[in-house]
């Protein structure tokens, strides 16, 4: 039943995951399955990036392009994280990722203005690689982040009696990065988490009673570090959705339901942790009532991808209507 539309309604793309290449990172070639000396791990590596995750991660630039041709007004557009290949694993420290994300940036801007907002993902901040133990998060990516690429670790924005909130998912999540982090920079993340969870707790704070939320993260791997908070469980009566990227795919999405509460795995590296961590605590996603901003072109073996599209009524009186679009049709 299609619901009743107001004329005031606002219209808000949100993009995800666009995993920019750059020459500089393409000319790095196939990045990751040389970090894994284990011939048998290589190949498993190599099986799972060609038939299931993505076969050519530089292949992607094509449907930022057709992002940017086919959207030109909207009251805003909001980056959720991941803007590069992240071939060096360590993040926009890296130049030619920086570059990447760069002009990833400068073409949504181009098309948007100060209408665009970017916030954080895993991939601009830096990640291990998956078995191959290299890289990791870099303070560097951090401050290049918000300096020269201008993205946002807290965001707020008011439209009338609808709030939302974009926040930085791998700061919450932190106690399941440390194995990312150079012990010698721990101390000074765990600062940046506690100073991170202090604005968002006074920006909730500050919100009428009354009034409607909606949240924006990279990785709902940190649901259950906020579900920890009694701040954001009073939030939950007035929290019309949560919206993600990182899983790239609605199918990822609807697996992560199927392997909710499965053992946490300590034998298989960071990645392989991170994960099952996360997939342990998916129970602690469903207040949130999360949706999955996929990537521009899904992955591998489903590539149901796109961008989102959320109409938000401002008086907050009509829940906001989302649906996922594609680039590919
Ligand atoms: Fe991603
Ligand atoms: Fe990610």
């Amino acid at each position: 039943m299609s619901q009743p539309v107001s004329s005031t309604r606002r219209r808000i793309l949100l993009i995800s995951d666009i995993h920019y290449a750059s020459d500089l990172e393409r000319a790095r070639g196939d990045y990751e399955t040389r970090t894994v000396s284990q011939p048998l791990l290589r190949y498993f590596l190599k099986m799972y990036r060609r038939l299931i995750w993505r076969r050519d991660p530089f292949a992607m630039n094509g449907l930022l392009d057709t992002f940017i041709d086919a959207e030109s007004s909207a009251d805003l557009c909001l980056g959720l994280g991941d803007y590069s290949c992240d071939s060096a694993f360590i993040g926009v420290a890296d130049y030619a990722a920086f570059q990447s994300a760069r002009l990833c940036l400068s073409q949504l801007r181009g098309q948007h203005g100060s209408r665009f907002v970017g916030i954080i993902g895993d991939h601009d901040l830096g990640k291990k690689s998956m078995f191959g133990g290299v890289g990791g998060m870099d303070l560097a990516s951090y401050d290049r982040c918000l300096s020269e690429l201008r993205l946002s670790s807290l965001f707020y924005r008011s439209l009338g009696r609808v709030h939302l909130i974009g926040m930085n998912s791998s700061l919450i999540t932190l106690p399941s990065f440390e194995a990312d982090c150079d012990p010698d920079q721990l101390s000074s993340w765990y600062a940046l988490r506690e100073a991170h969870l202090e604005d968002l707790q006074a920006c909730i704070q500050k919100i009428p009673e009354g009034d409607r939320l909606l949240f924006f993260l990279h990785d709902p791997s940190a649901l259950p570090f906020l579900s920890a908070f009694p701040w954001i469980r009073r939030c939950f009566s007035r929290l019309d959705g949560t919206w993600v990227g990182h899983l790239h795919a609605p199918c990822i999405f609807e697996l992560s339901h199927y392997l909710s509460g499965m053992p946490v795995i300590d034998c298989m590296g960071t990645a392989v942790h991170k994960m099952s961590q996360a997939l342990h605590a998916r129970h602690l996603w469903k207040p949130f009532k999360v949706h999955l901003v996929p990537a521009p072109g899904g992955i591998e073996r489903c590539p149901q991808g796109g961008y989102g599209e959320l109409w938000v009524d401002p008086e907050g009186l009509q829940a906001p209507v989302y649906s996922i679009k594609s680039l590919t049709d």
